[in-house]
């Protein structure tokens, strides 16, 4: 059974064209990583996961591929799975196989900003877990999260790939709190969290050789060419991602490889660009456990379980409300 329910009206589109004229009239310009995941972003993010160099999907794969049963138990054998930022889903399959053989496996209810994907993964779980309900939801979950539906007696609110990170301070510990509203006595957080490690590899996780990082960040640019009636030429931009070893993040950028001056008809405006002038496009927040603990205990949660990949290099954790 699937069914998903898209939240993307037209408040979504006002919404992107009133974040997108404040991005571009600040200083310094900034867009919300968000707008990265139209059908192409969402494929070229897939292409991110499989770089030699992007080792956070695969130190995630290999923590879920051993220990999912474990965290299960420590959740409480939830029959429902909630996924915010689920994309394909291909890790969370883990997750699945290990509800499924516990005898728990019910319902899984995929959040995310984009129709495609979510359409896509809807289709193919449904198929591979025979009697398993999807219930989707698109939406941007900052703003939609609480029209995930209440239910069942215990579930797993997963937020995975470490997408927690791409969130500011603030907006994060709001977030937090807000799942934290929405978690009964009985269900859990888990979270995805990239760990800090030497610059060097995480500055190379975000400047792949192949350049298909590049791409994914001007991807945004032909988000608003399409949605905005923009006119950016994506080979007048370059891709910079640099450490902030103070802030413990990437922070990642577009920077403007000539004076320039875009159109962006559908909000009437136009923006001048001087070369070498950077615009962000996302920050990657890195973590420590010392430092998620207190994020939880800022937000009402509290630790409640930690698994990390062999290496140290990545860490899943359990949270649920104090
Ligand atoms: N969980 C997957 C995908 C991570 S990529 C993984 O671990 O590989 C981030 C996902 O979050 C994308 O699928 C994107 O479409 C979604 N996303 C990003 N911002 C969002 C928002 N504000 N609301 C809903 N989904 C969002
Ligand atoms: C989705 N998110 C966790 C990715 C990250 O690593 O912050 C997005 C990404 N940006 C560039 N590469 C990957």
């Amino acid at each position: 059974m699937i069914a998903i329910d898209v939240h993307l009206d037209a408040d979504a589109a006002a919404t992107m064209a009133r974040d997108v004229r404040l991005g571009l009239c600040a200083y310094p310009k900034e867009l919300a990583p968000k707008y990265f995941y139209d059908e192409r972003g969402s494929r070229l993010f897939e292409r991110i996961t499989e770089l030699d160099e992007y080792y956070p999907t695969r130190a995630e794969r290999e923590i879920l591929a051993a220990r999912s049963a474990e965290i299960l138990a420590v959740a409480g054998r939830p029959g429902t799975l909630v996924e915010l930022g689920s994309g394909s889903a291909s890790k969370t399959r883990h997750l699945l196989d290990a509800m499924r053989d516990g005898g728990a496996l019910d319902t899984y209810v995929p959040v995310d900003i984009s129709v495609e994907i979510t359409e896509r993964t809807a289709a193919e779980l449904v198929d591979e877990y025979p009697g398993l309900a999807v219930r989707g939801l698109v939406c941007d979950f900052e703003r939609d999260l609480e029209r995930i539906p209440a239910q069942d007696p215990s579930r797993i609110v997963a937020f995975l790939g470490g997408t927690i990170g791409n969130l500011y301070p603030r907006p994060r510990q709001e977030f937090l709190e807000r799942i934290a509203a929405l978690l009964g006595p009985a269900d859990h957080l888990l979270l995805g969290t990239d760990l800090i490690k030497e610059t060097a590899r995480l500055e190379a996780a975000y400047n792949d050789a192949a350049g298909v990082t590049a791409e994914f960040n001007k991807n945004v640019l032909a988000v608003l060419n399409s949605e905005l009636g923009a006119d950016f030429d994506l080979d007048a931009f370059e891709h910079v991602a640099r450490y902030d070893a103070e802030a413990e993040r990437m922070d990642i950028r577009l920077r403007s490889l000539a004076d320039q001056l875009v159109r962006l008809d559908g909000l009437d405006l136009e923006v001048p660009f001087a070369a070498g002038e950077e615009m962000r496009t996302e920050i990657s927040t890195k973590f420590t456990r010392e430092r998620l603990e207190s994020v939880y205990a800022g937000a009402g949660l509290e630790l409640s379980g930690w698994f990390t990949d062999a290496a140290g290099d990545y860490a899943l954790s359990l949270a649920r409300p104090v």
